[in-house]
């Protein structure tokens, strides 16, 4: 759990982090790391690095096999604590608190920010650490075609696209399309502004038509920019007094998809649905698809959008692929 792996982490030195940067490296080219090759990354001596590995293992940060040699891989908990250190020493965030959500492909935690410029209140946000490696087949199975052999590093790979793909189409919507802003991202996790109010579907609005104009307005903006979000539902809008965000965007697709047409049909009629079940607000599901449709840019506009962000995915996956990790062991201090 990763609850623990806070606790865990304000207790990792230097030293460790560059035992889990090691194995992170290693495993680029082993299943499993073979201990001999860790003493190469971390030029630790053979008793401290022996000593640390235990406790690394023993804090469910790394696993350990025996057979047919000793060696070591890198667990989804090891790999949050070198992002969350990476976050902490590029000052991305200043504090970290509660875990505040849990989904199918993600863990969730409140964290802090310093202002801009060192002026002004501290900035809540929240940092998502991606999971879809570990539990979505078939993006793993995607992901697999750009890692060729490498499949032993598939689910950090699933993990790290998702997170870029979120933190890029984040950067490209915001401030155009109400978004949570993006703050940075390292690995399989981003940092973003924490959204205001809260989950739709846990809200009782007192003005429902009013909200449900707002999310398709923003719907139609998203759209306008050659951009479905393709999981559009109760879950992923968050309300305020100020208005609504959209949350949750890895699985976006382009206007030009082949399964456009259905995935913006899916999107809007989830939250139709939602609002007549909710408070009993009728509106009519093909006028709508067409209004929306009709704010759409021109084929030849989304296919040059596609296009690009494609290449920006490409690039990254190819990043993903030659970099592996980074290379930064530095430990980092963490305040609560
Ligand atoms: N920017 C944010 N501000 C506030 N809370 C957030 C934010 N992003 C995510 N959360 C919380 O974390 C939960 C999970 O986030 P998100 O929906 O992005 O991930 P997910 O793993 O894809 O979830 P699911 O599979 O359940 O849809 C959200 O339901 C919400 O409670
Ligand atoms: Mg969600």
């Amino acid at each position: 759990m990763i609850s623990d792996v806070l606790k865990v982490f304000r207790g990792l030195s230097n030293k460790d982090f560059r035992i889990l940067t090691g194995i992170e490296m290693g495993m680029k080219h082993f299943e499993w790391v073979p201990v001999e090759d860790m003493n190469k990354y971390t030029k630790l001596p053979v008793d401290k690095l022996a000593y640390r590995l235990k406790k690394l293992v023993g804090n469910k940060l790394v696993v350990r096999t025996f057979q047919p040699y000793e060696g070591y891989q890198i667990y989804f908990e090891g790999y949050d604590a070198l992002a969350l250190n990476t976050f902490v020493k590029r000052k991305t965030i200043t504090a970290i608190g509660d875990e505040i959500g849990v989904g199918k492909e993600s863990v969730v935690f409140e964290a802090i920010k310093e202002p801009e410029l060192a002026i002004g209140d501290p900035i809540p946000v929240i940092i998502k650490f991606h999971r879809e490696g570990r539990t979505s087949f078939k993006q793993v199975k995607r992901t697999r075609e750009h890692i060729g052999d490498r499949e032993h590093f598939s689910w950090i790979y699933a993990a790290r696209l998702a997170a870029q793909r979120e933190f890029d189409i984040l950067s490209t919507l915001y401030p155009k399309v109400s978004v949570p802003r993006p703050v940075g991202h390292n690995r399989h996790a981003i940092v973003m502004e924490l959204a205001k109010g809260s989950v739709l579907v846990k809200t009782k609005l007192l003005n429902p038509e009013w909200y449900l104009d707002e999310i398709i307005r923003q719907v139609k903006l998203t759209y306008s920019l050659g951009i479905i979000h393709a999981d559009l539902s109760e879950y992923n809008i968050f309300v305020s007094e100020d208005g609504i965000e959209l949350i949750d965007w890895p699985q976006y697709i382009s206007t030009i998809h082949p399964n456009a047409d259905e995935l913006l049909k899916r999107d809007v009629s989830n939250v139709l649905t939602h609002f007549d079940r909710k408070y009993g607000v009728k509106r009519d599901l093909e006028e709508l698809l067409r209004e929306i449709k009709a704010a759409g840019v021109t084929a030849e506009e989304a296919a040059e959008e596609a296009a690009e962000t494609e290449t920006e995915t490409e690039i990254a996956s190819k990043e993903i692929a030659e970099t592996g990790a980074e290379s930064e062991a530095e430990g980092a201090n963490i305040i609560r």
